[in-house]
């Protein structure tokens, strides 16, 4: 499978990051928990180096809760803060606060013996498109007391979104480009809808999936669609659009259509909670 990508945008996107993450102390950096490394820009250790760092596995509503576990060990032996988060819940903010805090003890201290009290820790969001970026502020900005406006000293135009006296995020999240020359990672990241469906062919899309799937979640595509797992991909594909009556004109099953289902089912979680790639420990 080919993928193409348009990196004018990300020059202008990465001038910007660069810019906004001059004014903070922390990156908060989401990724998306059935893919964690994939759905990873690694250019943003560069950016964020001297920062504190905060991982999010977001949409964790949808991904495998071991998986998640094994991920969070793998990203805080690597000196990573690591939360596993629904962005739309906003009870998932006060553990955030505290590991924010946690993350910025150092910095705290470091103020604290300059003489400076109280000055809040400044934070951005930064991560790929569609990993939920705008969700986690409005949940963070929902739940936060006031917004925080100009400051002096600070490039005008920019809001900060106060959390707690002592936290606060910039109102606008960094975007990360999804990086694919590798081709596992391409898929991944198509599997779960991060790349448009428009340049991709779904057919062999669905075959991917149902090959991981029988590998590492054997039971799943059974439960849900009663088909025989013992069998090839493409075999599995032609029961799926038996089961779920995918017909063309003419009475021809309709692959493409299956193919189209499945994806959208796995995507919205209807399969179950599922991850698509572990730490390396436990592959
Ligand atoms: P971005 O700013 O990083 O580009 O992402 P954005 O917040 O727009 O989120 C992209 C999609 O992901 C949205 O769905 C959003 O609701 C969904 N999302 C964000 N966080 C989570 C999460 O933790 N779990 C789940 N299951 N979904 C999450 P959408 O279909 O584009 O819009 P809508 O469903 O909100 O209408």
């Amino acid at each position: 499978m080919q993928f193409q990508w348009y990196p004018g945008h990300m020059t202008k996107a990465k001038r910007q990051m660069q810019e906004d993450i001059k004014l903070i102390d922390l990156v908060i950096e989401l990724v998306d928990a059935r893919i964690p490394m994939s759905s990873r820009n690694p250019d943003i250790d560069e950016l964020g180096k001297n920062k504190a760092r905060l991982i999010l596995l977001n949409k964790s509503d949808l991904a495998d809760k071991d998986a998640s576990e094994a991920w969070m060990e793998f990203f805080k032996e690597k000196g990573y803060f690591a939360v596993k988060v629904d962005a739309r819940n906003k009870g998932c903010m006060k553990a955030i606060s505290a590991v924010i805090a946690e993350a910025c003890k150092e910095k705290t201290e470091r103020d604290r013996k300059r003489g400076i009290k109280n000055r809040p820790v400044r934070a951005m969001v930064v991560g790929i498109p569609n990993v939920g970026k705008s969700t986690f502020i409005n949940t963070f900005a929902g739940r936060a007391c006031a917004k925080t406006g100009n400051k002096p000293g600070v490039t005008k135009g920019k809001q900060w979104i106060r959390l707690n006296k002592s936290v606060e995020l910039l109102d606008t999240p960094g975007i990360l480009w999804p990086k694919f020359e590798d081709q596992q990672v391409g898929l991944r990241l198509a599997l779960i809808g991060a790349i448009k469906d428009e340049i991709l062919n779904i057919d062999e899309l669905a075959l991917e999936l149902i090959a991981i799937l029988t590998e590492h979640y054997p039971g799943v595509l059974h439960a849900r669609y009663e088909v025989e797992e013992d069998q090839t991909p493409a075999n599995i594909i032609e029961q799926i659009a038996v089961k779920r009556n995918c017909i063309q004109k003419g009475n021809a099953l309709d692959y493409t259509k299956a193919a189209n289902l499945l994806l959208e089912e796995f995507r919205s979680g209807k399969l179950g909670k599922i991850t698509l790639e572990f730490p390396v420990t436990v592959a």
